[in-house]
């Protein structure tokens, strides 16, 4: 296992540095920024489903569905279709409405997960034409889906997902921006700046993994909190659903993530000088406004640990600690806000001795409904 492991102490902590990697592996054969392509067979294949889709429905579990979010806002920006992320658990138990000219995208790491599965099975037998998002290859909901696209992440061993989610989101983004060339909605320039950003996401993911100290000074301070609040806006607002999600999986403190603008309807009540308040705060549109909700954590005393780009001083001159992401393209910055959170919430398990790796009561994959 040690080899396995190797050279780091848990398989998340190697999941995490392999993301650089994963990601190149990910868009390999398949984005050509210098050409101006970028296409999956299974895609490809059935490019007239997804450009007739009067409607796009992402259906996943847990981080996959986190994934699923994340591609919400850039399918809808990018391609102009309406976009539904559901959690299998639900969508499959209550009768959805679901049109034949309906694209369902499933999104699964391991592909066995009962519920997506299941939710798949569903929405074929109503006539809609299923791709799959997995990981493993030739899994089940691989199999059971009218096409797909694999995310090329390798194995992922850690409960807590990581490189799967940064992978997923490179996959839908790629999708997305497939959909925005055949459809025209998005202008040449744009599209190419697109290409040519996701294709340095690598290097941008490897500079984001030297955060990595700094978290671990961060989590040191704040190891002991019983509570912790992510806020994020846009893009970001999925990314701070899973910033609580990882920290609550693998450290058992309790965490909620929310759009930050939402926070003034009600976890503004919890603010007090007790309470770390993780916000993601990248420059993008409508930076200005989480500005002011930093501004107004810092007025009720909440701790405010910031993730920005780099360069940034306005935030920094709130925030109690910041942590430097490099600049990207707005819709591609999940894959960098991600990396310090998944850092951050490693380290403070491990400062709390939790088991990274097997997080108690939790499942790799969920295969019971
Ligand atoms: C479990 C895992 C999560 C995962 C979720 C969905 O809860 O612990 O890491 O995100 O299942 O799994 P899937 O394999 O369908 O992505």
């Amino acid at each position: 296992e040690q080899i396995e492991k190797g050279g780091y102490d848990h398989f998340m902590l190697k999941e995490i540095y392999e993301q650089p990697s994963v990601i190149k592996d990910t868009y390999r054969g398949r984005l050509h920024a210098d050409k101006g392509i970028v296409q999956m067979a299974g895609v490809e294949d059935n490019l007239e489903k997804f450009t007739n889709a009067n409607r796009i429905l992402i259906i996943a579990c847990g981080t996959s569905w986190h994934a699923g979010l994340v591609a919400e806002y850039v399918i809808e920006e990018f391609a102009r279709i309406p976009v539904e992320v559901e959690y299998a658990s639900e969508f499959r138990y209550r009768n959805p409405i679901i049109y034949p000219d309906d694209v369902v995208i499933a999104v699964s790491q391991s592909g066995e997960t009962a519920d997506t599965l299941a939710a798949i099975k569903l929405a074929k037998e109503k006539g809609a034409f299923v791709f799959g998002v997995c990981n493993v290859v030739g899994s089940s909901i691989s199999r059971e889906t009218h096409a797909g696209a694999y995310t090329h992440a390798g194995p992922e061993i850690g409960v807590a997902s990581t490189k799967a989610f940064t992978t997923q989101i490179t996959v839908l983004t790629m999708i997305a921006l497939r959909l925005a060339k055949a459809k025209g909605t998005m202008n040449n320039s744009d599209y190419q700046r697109y290409l040519l950003e996701l294709e340095l996401i690598p290097e941008k993911v490897e500079e984001a993994l030297q955060t990595n100290e700094v978290a671990k000074t961060i989590a040191g301070i704040y190891k002991d909190a019983p509570n912790c609040l992510y806020l994020g806006r846009g893009y970001n607002f999925p990314v701070a659903l899973e910033g609580a999600l990882k920290l609550k999986e693998i450290s058992y403190i309790h965490a909620e993530g929310y759009p930050a603008a939402e926070m003034k309807h009600g976890p503004i009540a919890l603010i007090d000088e007790h309470m770390p308040i993780v916000v993601i705060a990248p420059k993008q549109n409508h930076y200005d406004k989480v500005v002011s909700n930093i501004q107004e954590i810092k007025a009720r005393s909440g701790k405010i640990i910031a993730v920005v780009t780099k360069g940034d001083t306005q935030v920094r001159a709130l925030a109690d600690h910041v942590i430097e992401i490099p600049d990207t393209s707005e819709a591609l910055t999940p894959l960098l806000t991600t990396i310090p959170l998944q850092l951050l919430s490693y380290h403070i398990a491990v400062m709390r001795e939790c088991n990274v790796d097997q997080p108690r009561n939790l499942a790799k994959s969920v295969t019971v409904e």
